[in-house]
């Protein structure tokens, strides 16, 4: 069967399987592979991050989905995966971005590993709440989110928004975030 009504489509009901431990969904068709030289611009410390990247270009996080139409109505879903270091004093940390429909929130299931959700509106009020195994972080519309690993093994959480969210990195790119989270005299401060 195949219709649709007011542009979201009808689709039969699946499952899929989720790799808690490892952090991975086996049979993801989306596999998205972000290493340290995909991460230009984002850290403070620009010459840490290059001797990084000389350093082998380590894997920095990936993002596993089966995806569903990008359409109002359905619901998309992904574990992402955040590996632990730090570039000089700075934690790892996703890119970050806004929903392209910035009316549209999220929901992160913390899995494994231990940071933050850090998070700013338009106007640059900015957020931050702990993930880890058992808690659930809301990202409410309109925020900004990015993701900090302050463990020290991956960072794994599964996430869920709108279909027709949609992403926009340039805004972060332009804008970045308030504050970061770094270690500081073996301490963790978001600052
Ligand atoms: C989707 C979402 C997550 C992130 C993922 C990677 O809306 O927030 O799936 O996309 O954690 O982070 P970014 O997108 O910041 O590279
Ligand atoms: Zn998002």
């Amino acid at each position: 069967m195949s219709f649709q009504v007011d542009g979201t489509s009808f689709l039969d009901p699946f499952v899929v399987d989720v790799d808690l431990d490892n952090g991975a969904m086996p049979n993801a068709t989306n596999h998205l592979v972000r290493r340290a030289s995909n991460m230009r611009g984002y850290y403070q410390d620009e010459k840490a991050l290059e001797a990084l990247i000389a350093d082998g270009d380590p894997l920095h996080y990936e993002v596993f989905e089966v995806p569903v139409p990008e359409e109002y109505g359905h619901l998309m879903y992904c574990i992402s995966k955040l590996q632990p270091g730090r570039v000089g004093d700075e934690f790892f940390m996703t890119k970050g971005h806004y929903h392209t429909v910035l009316q549209t929130g999220e929901i992160y299931l913390g899995l494994r590993g231990e940071g933050y959700m850090v998070m700013k509106t338009p106007d640059g009020v900015f957020n931050s709440q702990p993930i880890a195994r058992c808690k659930m972080v809301y990202v409410p519309p309109y925020w900004a989110h990015r993701s900090v690993n302050v463990s020290d093994e991956p960072l794994v959480s599964f996430c869920v928004y709108p279909g027709d969210a949609g992403h926009n990195y340039g805004d972060i790119v332009e804008q970045g975030f308030p504050k970061g989270v770094f270690l500081e005299d073996g301490k963790v401060v978001v600052k």
